[in-house]
Protein backbone atom coordinates (compact mmCIF):
# COMPACT_ATOMS: atom_id res chain seq x y z
CA UNK A 1 0.00 0.00 0.00
CA UNK A 2 1.41 3.33 -0.76
CA UNK A 3 2.19 5.45 2.49
CA UNK A 4 0.54 9.30 1.75
CA UNK A 5 1.05 10.23 5.44
CA UNK A 6 2.29 13.45 5.52
CA UNK A 7 0.62 14.32 2.58
CA UNK A 8 -2.04 16.09 2.02
CA UNK A 9 -5.38 15.13 -0.48
CA UNK A 10 -8.06 17.27 -1.64
CA UNK A 11 -10.91 15.79 -3.38
CA UNK A 12 -13.23 17.93 -4.99
CA UNK A 13 -16.45 15.95 -5.67
CA UNK A 14 -15.03 13.62 -3.05
CA UNK A 15 -18.45 13.08 -1.20
CA UNK A 16 -20.12 10.35 -4.02
CA UNK A 17 -18.86 7.62 -5.99
CA UNK A 18 -15.50 7.79 -7.29
CA UNK A 19 -14.46 10.35 -5.38
CA UNK A 20 -15.31 9.67 -2.12
CA UNK A 21 -13.49 5.74 -2.63
CA UNK A 22 -10.30 8.18 -3.53
CA UNK A 23 -11.09 9.90 0.00
CA UNK A 24 -11.28 6.56 1.91
CA UNK A 25 -8.57 5.26 0.20
CA UNK A 26 -5.99 8.24 1.23
CA UNK A 27 -7.08 8.59 4.19
CA UNK A 28 -6.14 4.77 5.02
CA UNK A 29 -3.26 5.48 3.36
CA UNK A 30 -2.39 8.21 5.92
CA UNK A 31 -3.13 11.38 4.26
CA UNK A 32 -4.54 14.07 5.60
CA UNK A 33 -7.64 14.66 3.10
CA UNK A 34 -10.27 17.62 2.76
CA UNK A 35 -13.18 16.42 0.36
CA UNK A 36 -15.93 18.61 -0.62
CA UNK A 37 -19.51 18.71 -2.61
CA UNK A 38 -22.06 21.11 -2.91
CA UNK A 39 -24.62 19.13 -0.92
CA UNK A 40 -24.98 18.43 2.66
CA UNK A 41 -27.23 15.32 2.06
CA UNK A 42 -24.15 13.68 0.55
CA UNK A 43 -21.65 15.17 2.57
CA UNK A 44 -23.36 13.65 5.29
CA UNK A 45 -23.27 10.61 4.25
CA UNK A 46 -20.03 10.50 3.28
CA UNK A 47 -18.66 11.77 6.22
CA UNK A 48 -20.79 8.81 7.77
CA UNK A 49 -18.70 6.12 6.03
CA UNK A 50 -15.09 7.57 6.31
CA UNK A 51 -12.88 8.08 10.03
CA UNK A 52 -13.77 10.88 11.78
CA UNK A 53 -9.91 12.61 10.64
CA UNK A 54 -11.77 13.58 7.35
CA UNK A 55 -12.50 16.58 6.66
CA UNK A 56 -15.73 17.17 4.98
CA UNK A 57 -16.30 20.92 3.21
CA UNK A 58 -19.35 22.42 1.09
CA UNK A 59 -18.02 23.83 -2.11
CA UNK A 60 -19.04 24.05 -5.63
CA UNK A 61 -16.95 23.86 -8.94
CA UNK A 62 -19.52 26.34 -10.40
CA UNK A 63 -18.29 29.14 -7.28
CA UNK A 64 -15.10 30.18 -7.06
CA UNK A 65 -15.89 31.67 -3.62
CA UNK A 66 -16.60 28.24 -2.26
CA UNK A 67 -13.46 26.66 -3.82
CA UNK A 68 -11.14 29.43 -2.95
CA UNK A 69 -12.22 29.71 0.90
CA UNK A 70 -11.63 25.93 1.03
CA UNK A 71 -8.00 26.05 -0.36
CA UNK A 72 -6.69 29.52 1.89
CA UNK A 73 -8.11 26.87 4.90
CA UNK A 74 -6.38 24.01 3.57
CA UNK A 75 -3.07 26.01 2.50
CA UNK A 76 -0.88 23.82 0.97
CA UNK A 77 -1.66 21.10 -0.96
CA UNK A 78 0.96 17.58 -2.08
CA UNK A 79 -2.34 16.31 -3.93
CA UNK A 80 -5.58 17.91 -5.83
CA UNK A 81 -7.83 15.87 -7.03
CA UNK A 82 -11.74 16.99 -8.79
CA UNK A 83 -14.27 13.72 -9.71
CA UNK A 84 -17.30 16.48 -9.78
CA UNK A 85 -20.00 15.91 -12.28
CA UNK A 86 -21.03 19.63 -12.15
CA UNK A 87 -22.77 18.82 -15.25
CA UNK A 88 -26.56 17.92 -16.48
CA UNK A 89 -26.02 16.08 -19.30
CA UNK A 90 -28.38 15.14 -22.68
CA UNK A 91 -27.74 11.82 -23.83
CA UNK A 92 -29.44 11.95 -27.50
CA UNK A 93 -27.78 12.71 -31.31
CA UNK A 94 -26.45 16.17 -31.39
CA UNK A 95 -28.95 17.49 -34.09
CA UNK A 96 -31.83 16.42 -31.71
CA UNK A 97 -30.47 18.28 -29.18
CA UNK A 98 -30.34 22.39 -28.33
CA UNK A 99 -27.23 24.63 -28.45
CA UNK A 100 -28.25 24.67 -24.70
CA UNK A 101 -28.76 20.90 -23.75
CA UNK A 102 -25.24 20.44 -25.53
CA UNK A 103 -23.31 23.43 -23.59
CA UNK A 104 -24.71 22.29 -20.64
CA UNK A 105 -22.39 18.85 -20.52
CA UNK A 106 -19.69 21.65 -20.42
CA UNK A 107 -20.27 22.50 -17.32
CA UNK A 108 -18.19 19.62 -15.93
CA UNK A 109 -15.03 20.85 -17.89
CA UNK A 110 -15.70 24.81 -16.93
CA UNK A 111 -15.86 23.67 -13.44
CA UNK A 112 -12.79 22.39 -13.77
CA UNK A 113 -10.88 25.15 -14.94
CA UNK A 114 -12.11 26.41 -12.00
CA UNK A 115 -10.40 24.28 -9.39
CA UNK A 116 -7.40 24.52 -11.32
CA UNK A 117 -7.79 28.03 -11.22
CA UNK A 118 -7.97 28.76 -7.81
CA UNK A 119 -6.33 25.25 -6.64
CA UNK A 120 -2.86 25.23 -8.63
CA UNK A 121 -1.46 28.06 -6.45
CA UNK A 122 -1.48 26.00 -3.06
CA UNK A 123 -0.49 23.11 -5.08
CA UNK A 124 3.19 22.29 -3.92
CA UNK A 125 5.77 22.31 -6.22
CA UNK A 126 6.46 18.30 -6.69
CA UNK A 127 2.70 17.70 -6.38
CA UNK A 128 0.33 16.67 -8.63
CA UNK A 129 -3.76 17.48 -9.93
CA UNK A 130 -5.75 15.10 -11.31
CA UNK A 131 -8.86 15.69 -12.97
CA UNK A 132 -11.21 12.77 -13.97
CA UNK A 133 -12.78 12.50 -17.93
CA UNK A 134 -14.12 9.35 -19.66
CA UNK A 135 -13.81 7.03 -22.10
CA UNK A 136 -16.82 9.11 -24.32
CA UNK A 137 -13.48 10.90 -25.15
CA UNK A 138 -12.17 8.89 -27.19
CA UNK A 139 -15.00 6.09 -27.72
CA UNK A 140 -17.58 7.56 -29.66
CA UNK A 141 -21.40 6.32 -29.62
CA UNK A 142 -24.17 7.51 -31.24
CA UNK A 143 -26.06 10.52 -28.87
CA UNK A 144 -22.82 10.79 -26.92
CA UNK A 145 -21.36 14.00 -28.33
CA UNK A 146 -21.58 16.07 -25.42
CA UNK A 147 -19.83 13.66 -23.63
CA UNK A 148 -17.00 12.96 -25.96
CA UNK A 149 -16.59 16.76 -26.50
CA UNK A 150 -16.55 17.65 -23.03
CA UNK A 151 -14.39 14.30 -21.97
CA UNK A 152 -11.95 15.70 -25.22
CA UNK A 153 -11.90 18.98 -23.35
CA UNK A 154 -10.55 17.83 -20.06
CA UNK A 155 -8.07 15.44 -21.87
CA UNK A 156 -6.80 18.38 -23.76
CA UNK A 157 -6.46 20.69 -20.98
CA UNK A 158 -4.06 18.18 -18.89
CA UNK A 159 -2.27 17.98 -21.39
CA UNK A 160 -1.51 21.82 -22.52
CA UNK A 161 -1.50 22.66 -18.44
CA UNK A 162 1.29 19.92 -18.05
CA UNK A 163 3.64 22.05 -20.13
CA UNK A 164 3.22 25.28 -18.42
CA UNK A 165 2.73 24.10 -14.93
CA UNK A 166 5.57 21.76 -14.39
CA UNK A 167 7.02 20.52 -11.87
CA UNK A 168 4.00 20.81 -10.74
CA UNK A 169 2.26 17.95 -12.55
CA UNK A 170 -1.27 17.18 -13.79
CA UNK A 171 -3.22 14.29 -15.38
CA UNK A 172 -6.37 12.85 -16.17
CA UNK A 173 -7.91 9.62 -15.14
CA UNK A 174 -10.18 8.17 -17.52
CA UNK A 175 -13.32 5.73 -16.38
CA UNK A 176 -15.46 3.56 -18.11
CA UNK A 177 -18.90 2.62 -16.92
CA UNK A 178 -18.49 2.52 -13.38
CA UNK A 179 -21.42 1.94 -10.76
CA UNK A 180 -21.73 4.73 -8.95
CA UNK A 181 -24.83 6.99 -8.24
CA UNK A 182 -24.50 8.86 -11.70
CA UNK A 183 -27.02 5.83 -12.73
CA UNK A 184 -28.98 5.82 -9.87
CA UNK A 185 -31.90 7.12 -12.28
CA UNK A 186 -32.25 3.36 -13.50
CA UNK A 187 -33.89 2.46 -10.16
CA UNK A 188 -34.39 -0.52 -9.43
CA UNK A 189 -33.15 -1.75 -12.96
CA UNK A 190 -29.79 -0.48 -12.05
CA UNK A 191 -27.74 -3.76 -12.22
CA UNK A 192 -29.33 -5.10 -14.80
CA UNK A 193 -28.74 -2.29 -17.27
CA UNK A 194 -25.11 -1.38 -16.51
CA UNK A 195 -24.66 -5.27 -16.98
CA UNK A 196 -26.55 -4.96 -20.51
CA UNK A 197 -24.17 -1.87 -20.98
CA UNK A 198 -21.23 -3.59 -19.98
CA UNK A 199 -21.74 -7.46 -21.65
CA UNK A 200 -19.96 -6.39 -24.96
CA UNK A 201 -16.55 -5.27 -23.45
CA UNK A 202 -13.24 -7.43 -22.48
CA UNK A 203 -13.85 -7.71 -18.89
CA UNK A 204 -18.30 -7.82 -19.28
CA UNK A 205 -19.17 -5.51 -16.21
CA UNK A 206 -19.16 -2.63 -14.96
CA UNK A 207 -16.19 -1.38 -12.79
CA UNK A 208 -16.21 -0.35 -9.12
CA UNK A 209 -15.45 3.21 -8.10
CA UNK A 210 -12.06 1.92 -6.12
CA UNK A 211 -10.64 0.78 -8.83
CA UNK A 212 -10.88 3.82 -10.55
CA UNK A 213 -9.68 5.68 -7.38
CA UNK A 214 -6.92 2.90 -7.62
CA UNK A 215 -5.85 4.77 -10.99
CA UNK A 216 -5.74 8.27 -9.37
CA UNK A 217 -3.45 6.81 -6.70
CA UNK A 218 -1.57 5.97 -9.72
CA UNK A 219 -1.27 9.15 -11.21
CA UNK A 220 -0.87 11.23 -8.13
CA UNK A 221 2.07 9.47 -6.82
CA UNK A 222 4.00 8.47 -10.06
CA UNK A 223 6.43 11.61 -10.08
CA UNK A 224 7.04 11.11 -13.74
CA UNK A 225 3.87 10.65 -15.25
CA UNK A 226 2.81 14.12 -16.28
CA UNK A 227 -0.23 15.31 -19.00
CA UNK A 228 -1.17 11.38 -19.59
CA UNK A 229 -4.44 9.85 -19.02
CA UNK A 230 -5.12 6.47 -17.25
CA UNK A 231 -7.89 4.38 -18.52
CA UNK A 232 -9.52 2.25 -15.89
CA UNK A 233 -12.04 1.51 -18.00
CA UNK A 234 -12.83 -2.96 -18.64
CA UNK A 235 -11.11 -2.64 -21.85
CA UNK A 236 -14.13 -0.66 -23.41
CA UNK A 237 -11.72 1.30 -25.86
CA UNK A 238 -10.91 -1.84 -27.30
CA UNK A 239 -14.90 -3.05 -27.77
N1 LIG B 1 -19.74 6.58 -13.15
C1 LIG B 1 -19.40 6.48 -14.43
O1 LIG B 1 -19.83 5.54 -15.15
C2 LIG B 1 -18.47 7.50 -15.04
C3 LIG B 1 -18.00 7.27 -16.35
C4 LIG B 1 -17.15 8.18 -16.94
C5 LIG B 1 -16.78 9.32 -16.24
N2 LIG B 1 -17.26 9.53 -14.98
C6 LIG B 1 -16.83 10.76 -14.32
O2 LIG B 1 -16.31 10.44 -13.04
C7 LIG B 1 -16.50 11.56 -12.16
C8 LIG B 1 -17.10 11.08 -10.87
O3 LIG B 1 -18.40 10.54 -11.14
P1 LIG B 1 -19.12 9.49 -10.17
O4 LIG B 1 -19.58 8.39 -11.03
O5 LIG B 1 -18.26 9.21 -8.99
O6 LIG B 1 -20.41 10.36 -9.78
P2 LIG B 1 -21.19 10.55 -8.38
O7 LIG B 1 -21.20 9.29 -7.60
O8 LIG B 1 -22.48 11.16 -8.77
O9 LIG B 1 -20.29 11.61 -7.59
C9 LIG B 1 -20.17 12.93 -8.05
C10 LIG B 1 -19.56 13.77 -6.96
O10 LIG B 1 -19.36 15.09 -7.48
C11 LIG B 1 -20.02 16.02 -6.60
N3 LIG B 1 -20.39 17.16 -7.42
C12 LIG B 1 -21.26 17.18 -8.47
N4 LIG B 1 -21.30 18.42 -9.00
C13 LIG B 1 -20.44 19.19 -8.27
C14 LIG B 1 -20.05 20.53 -8.32
N5 LIG B 1 -20.56 21.40 -9.24
N6 LIG B 1 -19.16 21.00 -7.41
C15 LIG B 1 -18.64 20.17 -6.46
N7 LIG B 1 -18.96 18.87 -6.37
C16 LIG B 1 -19.87 18.39 -7.26
C17 LIG B 1 -21.16 15.23 -5.99
O11 LIG B 1 -21.66 15.77 -4.78
P3 LIG B 1 -22.87 16.86 -4.79
O12 LIG B 1 -23.89 16.39 -5.79
O13 LIG B 1 -23.36 16.86 -3.38
O14 LIG B 1 -22.23 18.15 -5.19
C18 LIG B 1 -20.43 13.92 -5.72
O15 LIG B 1 -19.60 14.03 -4.59
C19 LIG B 1 -17.35 12.57 -12.93
O16 LIG B 1 -16.51 13.54 -13.51
C20 LIG B 1 -17.98 11.72 -14.02
O17 LIG B 1 -18.30 12.48 -15.17
C21 LIG B 1 -18.08 8.64 -14.36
Amino acid sequence: MQNLSAKTVVVIGGTSGIGLALVKAAAEMGATVYAAGRTQKNLDNARAQCPAEVNFRLADTHDEASLSALFAEVGEIDHLVSAATGADRTIAPFMQQTEQQFAAAFQKFWGYTHVVRTGEPHVKADGSITLVSGSPARKYKVGMSSLSCTGGAVEAFVRALSIEIAPKRINAVSPGLIDTAMWDAFGDEKQQKLAQMTAHIPLQRAGKAEEVANGIIFAMTTNYATGTVIDVEGGALLS
